[in-house]
């Protein structure tokens, strides 16, 4: 992975290979945006990277809701909270194909903090689950 807004840690790694390489495709997907955003690229461009990240995040929140609910973790609904409250925001932030009024910066501060903050913690809460399936 290439150095970006985002690094990649390896104490963000909780073990599990699916959750893992979505977790990392999602930081290569901020990153995309990032870079989308500095060189300047037409909104639709920018729109279009918004639009593929959000769709992807939404789908891997729903693997991860189920691999919850398959290793029998107790605090799901709590995690399943968080995910709805980022996607409440983040469809508040994401444009709407060819609305040029997101405030991308306000956009790329709320993913990195709120990402990482997830998954370097509240998903690692579910660690010590993983395995017992
Ligand atoms: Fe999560």
């Amino acid at each position: 992975m290439n150095q970006g807004f985002i690094v990649w840690e390896d104490e963000y790694r909780l073990g599990h290979e699916k959750i893992d390489s979505q977790h990392q495709q999602i930081i290569e997907m901020i990153n995309d945006l990032y870079e989308a955003r500095f060189y300047k690229k037409e909104q639709m461009v920018v729109s279009e990277v918004i639009e593929r990240m959000c769709h992807y995040v939404t789908e891997h929140f729903q693997d991860e809701e189920l691999l919850m609910a398959a290793i029998g973790y107790p605090d799901l609904e709590i995690h399943q909270s968080e995910h709805k409250f980022f996607i409440a925001k983040a469809s508040q932030l994401c444009p709407r194909r060819g609305d040029g009024n997101v405030d991308i910066d306000d956009l790329m501060v709320f993913l990195k903090d709120w990402l990482l903050e997830h998954i370097a913690k509240t998903d690692h809460q579910y660690k010590p689950y993983l395995g017992k399936d």
